[in-house]
């Protein structure tokens, strides 16, 4: 029977599902049936596999070919099957051995030479094929993120033909350079850089300790965004784990994956005027956006009212959740957007709101309509919001003082706090649940009365009260890792809810 069967593996989200190619040859008229691709990467698809068949110099069946890719309901767009195709045409066909192809998953697109193309995803599918025990073969234009799974049993190929060779026994394909991590910190804008802001300061270590989304508020060239651009210098390394859940996003994006940096945090700051989608994500073959980019990292939203208020909206429910579900007509992609949201902004339109020499000129109107632009809801959401007033010229100017901390200094407190997180509850604050800060967090009397009056007098909401206390938390985290939430570790956390009804 010509009956010959590949596997190779479709997109979904960050999700890799296997697909089995079925290839059978029968006798009556030539020609070449794909079933399970969309009208028009089915005829794209034909084209590509016959011509590079072709060209490399084996033979087209002259029969009826049929080619079925299951299961039916998988989205399978792009090139990627395209080696699977033109190995099960061969093998079906007797040109390569049948047998050589059980224990091994092919990705990648061919070109009418015979060339393989990198495509997207690899990572992903590379880390389900290692978990099932197989071997994959890629294209050698995605060696670099291929190699950045350890154990896996990979191989890299330039073209169809060394393909065939491997599978007949006459020659070996290489398996992909080892990756050589970089400083994970290396070129990193630093904290010494900046001049006095001890406030600001403070609540970025804050932030980072127990990974609470902060908003950075004051006039024009304080340092704002310098500050928030050395974030991800001051926070933990990241696990093996999540290193490779970051860059399975980059991959999916098409995004190249860079091996001497691919253990960063990644920092995303996306342009003021991104659409929803560029955001959050989305399109019709749907692609990851900024926030599932920014996936164990740090997402930057510099001039925050300068954003369509719609698109901050769609924020709101991955800042909770921590992942985003893009719906599609015929079906559903799920993205991970677990990321640590940084803003910036004036107070006001001019920029000089508060200004001690009466520099604004803006009316109280302007003021309350620019910061109605951010909504309520939104704001709830940020744990820390913070000032960060002008620098005297005179500091500006002097030397570093003992306050201008290096990124590596304040980045050794962070850890050590970080890491009281992970021994009591296995992750930061900031993803505390309710139940675990009631036990975690366990206020006494006079503490609990404090919190309540001042939230009273804030008119802050049941949200706010938990999120005081997550930040109350990372304050008695870097405080020696204090066994109890005490009166100054809550007093320090809610003087970052002040702005917010300013
Ligand atoms: N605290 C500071 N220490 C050292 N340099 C500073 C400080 N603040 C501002 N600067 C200098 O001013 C420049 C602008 O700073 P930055 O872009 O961070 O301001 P900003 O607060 O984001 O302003 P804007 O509101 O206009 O966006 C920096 O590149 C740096 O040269
Ligand atoms: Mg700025």
């Amino acid at each position: 029977m010509s009956l010959a069967i590949t596997l190779s593996r479709a997109q979904e989200g960050v999700a890799a599902p296997l697909v089995t190619v079925e290839v059978h040859l029968a006798g009556g008229l030539p020609g070449t049936a794909i079933v399970g691709l969309p009208e028009a990467a089915v005829r794209e698809a034909r084209d590509r596999v016959r011509v590079a068949i072709q060209n490399t110099h084996f033979e087209y069946p002259n029969r009826r070919v049929t080619v079925n890719l299951a299961p039916a309901e998988l989205p399978k767009d792009g090139g990627r099957f395209d080696l699977a195709i033109a190995l099960g045409i061969l093998a079906a066909g007797g040109q390569v051995p049948r047998e050589a192809l059980a224990e091994c998953e092919f990705l990648g697109e061919l070109a009418l030479s015979g060339e393989l193309r990198p495509v997207t995803g690899v990572l992903p599918a590379l880390l389900r094929a290692s978990r099932e025990g197989r071997r994959m073969i890629v294209p050698a234009g995605n060696a670099a993120e291929a190699a950045l799974v350890e154990d896996a049993d990979v191989r890299v190929a330039a073209n169809l033909a060394d393909v065939c060779a491997h599978l007949r026994g006459a020659g070996e394909l290489p398996p992909p350079a080892a990756a050589v991590a970089g400083d994970p910190s290396g070129g990193a804008p630093d904290l010494a850089d900046v001049r006095g802001q001890a406030q600001a300061r403070r609540a970025l270590e804050v932030a980072a300790a127990g990974g609470h989304h902060l908003l950075l508020v004051g006039p024009p060239g304080t340092g704002k965004t310098m500050l928030a651009a050395r974030l991800p210098g001051i926070l933990p390394p990241l696990g093996d784990l999540e290193a490779l859940e970051a860059c399975a996003v980059r991959s999916v994006a098409g995004l190249q994956v860079d091996p001497a940096r691919w253990r960063e945090r990644p920092f995303r700051a996306p342009h003021h005027t991104a659409s929803a989608v560029a955001l959050v994500g989305g399109g019709p073959h749907p692609r990851p956006g900024e926030i599932s980019l920014a996936h164990h990292g740090v997402l930057f939203l510099d001039e925050l009212p300068e954003f369509d208020r719609h698109v901050l909206e769609v924020l709101r429910e991955p800042l909770e959740s921590g992942h985003i579900v893009i719906s599609r007509a015929a079906r559903q992609a799920e993205f991970p957007a677990r990321f640590q949201l940084v803003a910036a902004m004036n107070p006001c339109p001019c920029g000089y709101a508060g200004d001690p020499r009466g520099r604004c000129t803006c009316t109280p109107e302007q003021i309350a309509r620019y910061r109605g632009r951010i909504s309520g809801p939104l704001l709830d959401r940020i744990d820390l919001t913070v000032e960060v007033p002008r620098v005297p010229l005179a500091e500006l100017g002097s030397a570093r003082t003992a306050g201008d901390e290096s990124s590596a200094a304040v980045r050794a407190r962070v850890i050590a706090a970080r890491r009281h997180q992970i021994a009591r509850a296995g992750r930061p604050n900031a993803q505390l649940g309710t139940r675990e800060l009631e036990r975690d967090c366990a206020l006494g009397a006079a503490e609990r009365s404090l919190l309540e009056r001042a939230l009273d007098k804030l008119g802050l909401s049941a949200r706010a009260y938990h999120r005081v206390l997550r930040v109350a938390r990372s304050i008695a985290d870097l405080d020696g890792g204090a066994a109890c939430v005490g009166r100054e570790h809550l007093a320090e956390a809610l003087q970052y809810r002040r702005l917010d009804r300013a």
